[in-house]
């Protein structure tokens, strides 16, 4: 395949006139197609159908009546289903609401605010707070840090994880680093698992970070998530963290958002008893106990068949990210204008483009009847310096709009890119 870079101008004008000339074409059918949110689809959202009448009985394995208040940190049965995801011990979880990220901001802002440690230690001790934030990365962590006030600071995604080298410099070298945002599997866009490695380095990070109140925040949401099998692996954080003694500082989340509802499923946090009894104190104000109910729904529907329950995902979802791949292959493979990745699980493929082009592509898509994820929504303060990461979302469409919305968004980054090649020489 030759490279666009190394065509002549006379053939790229005619590539850019067939393609502006199709491109039209599709714009006269009307098209709405979307792939922005990584959203479960509706066949996946059915397969929780057995949810709504898994509950038989009210009390609980330990006695517990769901249907009363109390039971803060969620009862034990849910407690269990949180621990496999996590990969810890059941009294380390608890469960509450059904949003991960509603736990997550909620250890920022204690850690900011009152502290995670029941001492003096606390984030507003000091008057600017670093966070760093691989990138690209999860636009909702980044919505999280800028409602604190908190600076953002990045760092590059490697395929083995965050550039730990870049890392452990700067949270040695400045106190004002407080803490860092990771996808550890199926990272949200890149699709990249953390190595064995990266675990153990994250693991040691707080004992050599020169902030004392430095918080891992690692946000499990796709711990299950696979679509290959054998399941990929991920190293255990929270075993490395209290072997390395720094089990305080790190904060563990999941959900079962995308394994059962999205709107009605359960949320989970991990941490040192210290920590759950600082968020449990803080909790306490707010309400006098959870959902219990849809507790007990999800132990009794998922327990001891969720790597089963997540196959039938994996069925529904590998045709789709097969789909995305072939189409990029074929239509964009050897012309130096796009790389991308291939996950084995999660819900995202991460482009990136030649420097420059993703907002057009993605302005030129949306005028085109698809609507992608904003160009920048990756990056922090929605700035990506290089301008060329696209976040493409697959989960949700049917596999018949994901054809015509992939055919769609390769023609759009032909032509944007031809334009600038023929522009720039
Ligand atoms: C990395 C990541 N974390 C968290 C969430 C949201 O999780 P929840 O529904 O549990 O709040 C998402 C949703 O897309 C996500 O991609």
């Amino acid at each position: 395949m030759v490279t666009i870079q190394e065509r002549p101008h006379a053939e790229l004008r005619i590539l850019a006139t067939e393609l502006r000339r199709d491109l039209e074409l599709q714009q006269a059918n009307r098209l709405s197609l979307d792939l922005t949110r990584g959203k479960p689809a509706p066949d996946q959202l059915d397969l929780s159908r057995d949810l709504d009448t898994a509950v038989d009985t009210y009390i609980g394995e330990d006695g517990v009546d769901a249907r009363n208040y109390g039971t803060l940190r969620g009862v034990i049965e849910a407690r269990k289903l949180g621990a496999q995801l996590m990969g810890v011990d059941p009294e380390r979880v608890f469960t509450i609401g059904n949003s991960s990220l509603f736990l997550m901001y909620m250890v920022a802002a204690t850690a900011y605010n009152q502290g995670l440690w029941g001492d003096d230690r606390r984030w507003t001790n000091r008057k600017k707070i670093k966070v760093l934030t691989p990138v690209p990365g999860y636009d909702r962590h980044f919505t999280i840090c800028e409602s604190l006030n908190v600076e953002m600071v990045n760092v590059a995604m490697t395929e083995f994880g965050p550039d730990m080298e870049r890392v452990l410099e700067l949270t040695a070298s400045d106190a004002s680093i407080k803490g860092i945002w990771c996808v550890p599997k199926y990272s949200n866009p890149t699709g990249c698992i953390y190595s064995d490695a990266t675990v153990a380095a994250m693991a040691e990070l707080p004992n050599s970070a020169a902030a004392d109140d430095f918080v891992v925040f690692w946000d499990n949401a796709y711990a299950m998530h696979d679509f290959e099998f054998p399941a990929a692996r991920l190293a255990n954080l929270y075993s490395h963290a209290e072997r390395m003694g720094t089990e305080d500082h790190v904060a563990l989340f999941a959900s079962t958002s995308k394994i059962t509802y999205a709107s009605g499923g359960l949320g989970f946090f991990a941490g040192s008893e210290r920590v759950l009894a600082t968020l449990e104190r803080a909790l306490s104000i707010m309400l006098i106990g959870p959902d219990k109910i849809s507790q007990l729904r999800h132990a009794r529907f998922l327990n001891g068949r969720v790597e089963q329950h997540m196959a039938q995902h994996a069925k529904l979802l590998r045709p789709k990210f097969e789909l995305v791949n072939d189409v990029l292959e074929r239509e964009l493979g050897g012309l130096g204008i796009a790389t991308w990745t291939k996950p084995r699980g999660g819900y995202f493929v991460s482009m990136d483009v030649l420097p420059g082009t993703a907002n057009r592509i993605v302005a030129l898509a949306q005028a085109t009847g698809l609507t992608l994820t904003p160009a920048g929504a990756t990056f922090p303060y929605g700035r990506d310096p290089q301008d060329q990461n696209i976040r493409i979302a697959p989960t949700f469409a049917t596999l018949a709009d994901l054809k015509v919305a992939m055919h769609v968004l390769v023609q759009c980054v032909k032509l944007v890119c031809i334009e600038q090649e023929i522009a720039a020489t």
